[in-house]
């Protein structure tokens, strides 16, 4: 019988109210479909585990973890207690970084019945893939303060570009785009001003394209991309972009489609080495933190694209399922979509959609 052992962390804020919600689909799910899950909760990678403890993790939170076919991951930091580069470099950016989560994926939606900010656009203009590199880019340890509080203060971070790294995240959009109905790829660049590493983005990004004689390409730079995402989302069919600028347009998107809260991603380890990580693309709002009313698709829709990976399309397929019904009434959807559900009602209803 299918048995799928998962990682759940919470972590802060929303990410502790939202996960429930997550976990009560994925159980109603595998009801349904007839697997087991195997859920093991952990309460590191949080700032009250910071505050116990001296540290985001425990050192061993690798060996703790274990062998797991996925992690599934809630939001993490609290910036008044800890400071954001602590928490998430000494949490999520690990993960990332020792799993070999290169890829992270995140889908851009608009779903039917759901009010879209942009005007005019109906479900199928707004449809597009976000493929971001997530080990390296701008996202990187390499740098230097000198002379810190004094007049003559430097500090430098160096963007680190592979060959290996950027060959392997490009091969995997164009891969995605060979499967998609339109095939078009879009690179974010900006090799006008960023004059070394972005210039060889573009150039590894010809060299990829003529493996994939089938997918059409086009790039923009990072200021019009970000306008064109705005006024001709239609456009795009799979985005892909380094570390730094893929972190802006996976805001920027789903803010296209209503709200950041339904974002989910995956932290994909394609090459099976490593376990991979889904989670929402937000973060832990603590605004609203505490008062149950944070959206909880994007922490759903992480866990379709977890059973997805892990073979359960069909699973998947019905969660996705739930969650348009549930998101195309007023009554169905949370505040930052205008509706009058709180957390607890939207997932309760997702979950019994299934
Ligand atoms: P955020 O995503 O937490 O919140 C931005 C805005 O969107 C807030 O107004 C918030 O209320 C709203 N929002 C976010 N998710 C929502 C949801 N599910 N439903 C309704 N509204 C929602 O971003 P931020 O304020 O820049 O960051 C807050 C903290 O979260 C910081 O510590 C930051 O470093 C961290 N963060 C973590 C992750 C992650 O764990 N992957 C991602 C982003 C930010
Ligand atoms: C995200 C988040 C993280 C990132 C932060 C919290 C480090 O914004 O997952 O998009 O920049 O990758
Ligand atoms: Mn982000």
């Amino acid at each position: 019988s299918r048995r799928y052992s998962i990682a759940v962390i919470p972590g802060d804020g929303i990410g502790k109210e939202v996960m429930p919600e997550g976990v009560r689909v994925l159980e109603a799910a595998a009801r349904r479909f007839g697997f087991a899950l195997d859920l093991q909760w952990h309460d590191f990678a949080s700032c009250d585990y910071y505050l116990k403890h001296g540290e985001m993790m425990p050192q061993d939170w690798k060996a703790r973890i274990g062998k797991v076919d996925a992690l599934f991951f809630g939001a993490v930091g609290w910036p008044d207690t800890v400071p954001d580069h602590v928490s998430l470099w000494g949490s999520l950016l690990q993960f990332r970084r020792e799993y070999d989560q290169y890829v992270n994926l995140r889908p851009v939606r608009l779903m039917p019945g759901v009010p879209c900010p942009l005007a005019g656009r109906k479900p199928g203009d707004i449809d597009f893939w976000v493929v971001r590199e997530n080990t390296e880019g701008e996202y990187s340890a390499v740098g230097g303060h000198m002379f810190p509080g004094t007049e003559r203060e430097i500090v430098m971070q160096e963007t680190v570009m592979t060959r290996f790294g950027v060959d392997r995240v490009l091969r995997y959009a164009f891969d995605l785009a060979s499967k998609r109905e339109r095939g078009h790829l879009t690179s974010a660049t900006k090799s006008n001003g960023i004059a070394i590493t972005m210039p060889f983005w573009d150039q590894r990004v010809e060299a990829i394209a003529a493996e994939f004689p089938g997918v059409t390409h086009d790039k923009y730079h990072i200021d019009i991309l970000t306008a064109q995402f705005v006024l001709n989302p239609q456009r795009f069919d799979v985005v892909v972009a380094s570390n730094l600028f893929g972190d802006i347009l996976s805001d920027l998107g789903p803010a296209c489609t209503g709200t950041i809260g339904v974002a989910p991603s995956g932290n994909i380890n394609p090459d099976g080495t490593h376990p991979s990580l889904f989670e929402p693309v937000h973060g832990s709002a603590p605004d609203i933190a505490g008062k149950g009313i944070a959206n909880p698709v994007g922490q759903i829709w992480s866990a379709a694209m977890m059973l997805e990976h892990l073979g359960e399309a069909e699973a998947a397929a019905a969660i996705m399922a739930a969650i348009e019904a549930v998101l195309s009434t007023p009554a169905g959807r949370t505040g930052d979509l205008g509706g009058s559900a709180n957390t607890r009602d939207c997932g309760k209803a997702i979950a019994e959609s299934i």
